[in-house]
């Protein structure tokens, strides 16, 4: 079975797999490329590269959220237990599909004690992915304590313990280094030939977008300039990169700021879905830009 994302996440890139295959480098099939990806998140890309790509000399992903990247380290090392904990929750919820009080004192109950942060490595990684199977729209928000608090989501029988993935995943990461950090680190990594794939937090395209408070830390302009400064450094090291991000151009014509600040690369534009928005009428088709720091790719049209 091949290894697919176990986690919903916001800006998901699972869509963008078409568009992302034609500005690959051309030669990405046969190369012994490394491949890293600094803000890993679900890693649609992960996932579709490790079964895509068998080529691939070594991979490594990054992400800030270290809950995150302990559950990826818990399905390498303890997948077994970590099924056993996560049919027990599944079990359990389903159990009360009927009964939408004793549910929620359920979600809240096991909400609050993940935020403990006290059960041992592999409950901790069960919680998270439970949480992230039964909360609001997969969204993972924070406050300033590192507490999850995302209400409960409105689903009846959510597949928490997808035993078969689980296992799936297991075997795909033996072969992946997994980083926690911030997304410069990823710098140690490389080896001659490496390949980057940046998912950051968007620009938010209107005020009440919500789309990047992943962390506890805003991911603001200040930080899409560094990241910016971090692609120019990988280019003239010889690294190659490939970036998405939201068309803030399409919103407003008049807003030139990854245009601006990429303008020395070669930036396209893209028709995505984003599915994980709390207002339906903001689920619709979006720009997305996908700038790449190489010109030897298929050309998309605009
Ligand atoms: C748009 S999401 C990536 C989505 C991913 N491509 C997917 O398919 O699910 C951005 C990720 O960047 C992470 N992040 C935020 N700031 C970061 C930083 N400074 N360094 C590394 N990761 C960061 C967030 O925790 C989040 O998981």
């Amino acid at each position: 079975m091949e290894a697919k994302p176990f986690l919903k996440w916001a800006g998901g890139k699972t869509q963008l797999i078409p568009e992302i295959k034609q500005v690959l480098p051309i030669d990405f099939k046969k190369t012994d490329y490394t491949f890293i990806e600094p803000f890993v998140g679900s890693g649609a890309i992960l996932f579709w590269v490790l079964s895509n790509y068998p080529n691939i000399k070594k991979v490594v992903i990054n992400d800030i959220n270290t809950d995150l990247t302990n559950t990826y380290k818990s399905i390498v090392s303890n997948p077994l237990e970590l099924i056993d904990v996560l049919g027990q929750l599944q079990a359990e919820y389903h159990a009360l599909q009927n009964n939408e009080e004793v549910k929620k004192e359920y979600y809240y109950e096991k909400r609050t004690l993940y935020n403990t942060r006290s059960t041992d490595q592999t409950v901790h990684s069960a919680l998270f992915i439970f949480l992230n199977r039964t909360c609001f729209n997969g969204l993972y928000r924070v406050n300033s304590k590192n507490h999850f608090n995302v209400p409960m989501g409105s689903y009846k029988a959510p597949n928490i313990c997808d035993k078969s993935n689980i296992l799936a995943v297991s075997e795909a990461l033996k072969k992946v280094v997994i980083l926690n950090g911030d997304f410069e680190e990823t710098l140690q990594e490389t080896t001659p030939n490496s390949l980057f794939y940046f998912d950051p937090p968007y620009k938010p395209l209107s005020q009440t977008s919500s789309f990047n408070s992943y962390a506890k830390d805003e991911f603001n302009d200040a930080e899409q300039i560094r990241l910016r400064d971090f692609c120019e450094r990988l280019d003239v090291l010889g690294h190659k990169w490939i970036l998405s991000n939201s068309d803030v151009k399409g919103k407003n014509s008049n807003d030139n700021f990854f245009d601006d600040i990429y303008a020395n690369f070669n930036i396209s534009r893209v028709r995505a879905k984003r599915s994980i928005n709390a207002n339906p009428d903001k689920r619709g088709e979006l720009n997305e830009l996908l700038i790449t720091s190489y010109l030897n790719h298929a050309q998309l049209a605009v």
